[in-house]
Parts: structure tokens; C-alpha cells; sequence
């Protein structure tokens, strides 16, 4: 992936994991992830609101912004059209990460077996997510696969909360941590601008303290 948002990703350690079912509820999303210590979104194609929240989101041009669950390459192009700075897509998909380098933006493919770290490897990439981290294996698996794959960095995601990111944070090849527990679809869709700020800053201030 490119190297400015690998090392702004990996700097944060967190990447919040959004659904936004209204473009309404960007703006204000955007504020609390701001304001919370976190300026980094993975919204994610779940919804048909996605590509205007981006759009709202990275306009203010203070927020990393990332599109997930990013399943075609006509998905692609929607999220860069829209601002997306990075791809997250669930699984290896080919057609994405070709688009996605045709798009000039970084991707990351989620890649839980062996084989898959190493399609990602010949397709050209070093970053996958991990995904879903919980019911694939959890922190033991990606450290079971970092020994064969000594260059790769992941970024777990999937049941990942704040009773196991320790876990996750503790191992040298996890760059990030993904998750949607800091935001809430419910508390981002009920306007609770400050519940959302208050989560992300304990999940700042705990990724903080379990800094290696
Ligand atoms: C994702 O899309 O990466 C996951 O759905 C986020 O998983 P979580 O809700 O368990 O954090």
C-alpha cells in the first residue's frame, strides 16, 4: 500500500469501522472521530449512503477516509470518485486490487489463510486485513502466519474489542486494528455525537497505553 497512509494507519493503530445509514450522519461522525483523537474512517459499502459519506467526510480534508467492504471494481471507482484514500475489501479479490492500483490508491485485501497472504504477496501487496479476525484464529494465527511471512503487516479486524486488542497490539507484524466497537451504527445514527467521542477516546487512550 502506499506508504503515507500505511504509515498514517499504522501510526494510529486504530481504524474505526463504519456503516452510515444516512449521509446525514457524516458530518457529525466526522466530528466526533476528530475531536476524539481519531481522524480515520473505513466506511464501508454496506450501505447505499456510503459514497456520499465519504465524499462529506473527506471534503473537510481532516479525516483519513477509506472505503470498506469494497466488493467490485465498479466499487472502486465510486469510493475514489468520492475521496476514498485507501480500499479495505473482506476477502482476496483479484479485480478489486487491480483497480484499485489502477486508481492509484492503496488496498487491503482481507487474507486469513496461508494461501491467501500469498496471492496478496503475488499481486504485489504487503498489507492485508485479517478478517474476521475473531472466528479465524484470533492473535494466534496471525502470529502462527508472521513467522513464514516475515514481511506482511496486518490489520486485524472482526471481533475485536477492548478486552482483546492487547492481544492483537502486542504482535510486531499487526500494523492496525480495525474494528466498530468505537462506533457504534446505533449511537451513529441516534446523533449521539458525544457517546461516539467519548468511545473513541477511551479506544485512543487504551491503544495508547498498550503501545509496545
Ligand atoms: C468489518 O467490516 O471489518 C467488521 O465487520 C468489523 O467487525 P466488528 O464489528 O466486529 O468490529
Amino acid at each position: 500500500m502506499a506508504d503515507d497512509v500505511l504509515t498514517q494507519l499504522s501510526t494510529h493503530r486504530l481504524v474505526p469501522v463504519v456503516v452510515l445509514d444516512e449521509v446525514a450522519d457524516a458530518a457529525p461522525l466526522a466530528s466526533a472521530l476528530v475531536d476524539g483523537g481519531l481522524p480515520v474512517a473505513e466506511v464501508t459499502f454496506r450501505t447505499a449512503a456510503a459514497p456520499d459519506a465519504i465524499r462529506v467526510m473527506a471534503d473537510r480534508g481532516d479525516v483519513l477516509v477509506g472505503a470498506g467492504t469494497v466488493l467490485t471494481a465498479a466499487q472502486v471507482d465510486r469510493a475514489v470518485d468520492a475521496g476514498a484514500r485507501y480500499i479495505v475489501s473482506p476477502g482476496t479479490s483479484r479485480a478489486v486490487i487491480e483497480r484499485a492500483r489502477e486508481r492509484g490508491v492503496p488496498v487491503l485485501p482481507g487474507a486469513v489463510t496461508a494461501t491467501e497472504v500469498q496471492t496478496a504477496l503475488e499481486l504485489g501487496l504487503d498489507t492485508v486485513k485479517f478478517f474476521p479476525a475473531g472466528s479465524s484464529g484470533g492473535a494466534a494465527a496471525i502470529a502462527a502466519l508472521a513467522a513464514p511471512f516475515t514481511g506482511v503487516a496486518f490489520v486485524p479486524t472482526g471481533g475485536v474489542g477492548p478486552t482483546n486488542l492487547h492481544e492483537y497490539l502486542a504482535l510486531p507484524s499487526v500494523a492496525a486494528v480495525g474494528g466498530s466497537w468505537m462506533v457504534p451504527r446505533d449511537r451513529v445514527r441516534a446523533g449521539d455525537v458525544d457517546g461516539v467521542r467519548s468511545l473513541v477516546a477511551d479506544a485512543v487512550a487504551l491503544a495508547t497505553r498498550l503501545r509496545p
